[in-house]
């Protein structure tokens, strides 16, 4: 198959988005729309300028997956994080939407958050978020990205690299790619998206000697 490998480009973002959604389905399981196409687009966006090295996959000219990542040592910084965050206060506060379930979402964020900060302070390089399209997955195409972030964060000498993960999501992917479980820690966020699931944080040390 063939696969090339780029950095994400403005007009790709849409494209980003419904990978999200395919993958965590934001439709489905947020019942007002107008809070779930917010919150889908704010988890898009944020994971986007939460990274720096922003790859994507493409095939046959369509994006078939991609991985935001953040390597902390390299040039370039991540962009747009100011207005990410007032953008994010505006839509949720302003927007009409259902403000039981928005404050369930928001208090779930805010929890998730609380809880993994405690366990990672968020220093490290990491991968910020990373989805390979449904149809496509199994054929070496998040394998082909992950190579690419990793060899930046080792080029540029980032010692390790964190991904925040799912027990019953991707744990297994990352444990075949070398990553080691750091540490468990309660998300009422993943709860909402992958009921029973455990969220976890992984690490993968890039200088093994
Ligand atoms: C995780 C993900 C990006 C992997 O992409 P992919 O292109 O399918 O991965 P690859 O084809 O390179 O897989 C490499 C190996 O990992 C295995 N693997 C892939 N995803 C897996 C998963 N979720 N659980 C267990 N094993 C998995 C593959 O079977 C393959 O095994 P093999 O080498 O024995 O054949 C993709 O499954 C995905 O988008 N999942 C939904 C979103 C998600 O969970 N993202 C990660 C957020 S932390």
């Amino acid at each position: 198959m063939e696969i090339d490998i780029r950095i994400f480009e403005n007009h790709d973002y849409d494209r980003c988005e419904e990978l999200v959604n395919e993958a965590w389905h934001f439709d489905k399981i947020i019942n007002d729309k107008n809070l779930s196409t917010t919150a889908l687009r704010f988890y898009t966006k944020g994971g986007l300028c939460a990274g720096n090295i922003n790859l994507v996959a493409v095939n046959h000219g369509k994006v078939a997956g991609f991985l935001f990542g953040l390597n902390t040592l390299a040039k370039s910084k991540p962009r747009g994080k100011i207005r990410f965050a007032f953008d994010a206060l505006i839509s949720f506060n302003f927007k009409k939407m259902d403000k039981i379930e928005r404050d369930v979402f928001t208090k779930a964020l805010t929890d998730h958050n609380k809880n993994r900060t405690a366990i990672e302070p968020g220093t490290e390089s990491e991968i910020c978020l990373f989805v390979v399209s449904q149809d496509l997955r199994g054929k070496n195409i998040g394998t082909k990205l992950w190579e690419k972030f990793r060899d930046s964060c080792i080029t540029s000498g980032v010692k390790r690299i964190r991904v925040e993960a799912n027990k019953l999501g991707a744990s297994n992917f990352y444990e075949k790619l070398g990553f080691t479980l750091v540490n468990n820690f309660n998300s009422p966020l993943h709860e909402i998206a992958i009921p029973g699931g455990q969220a976890c944080m992984y690490e993968y040390i890039c200088d093994k000697t």
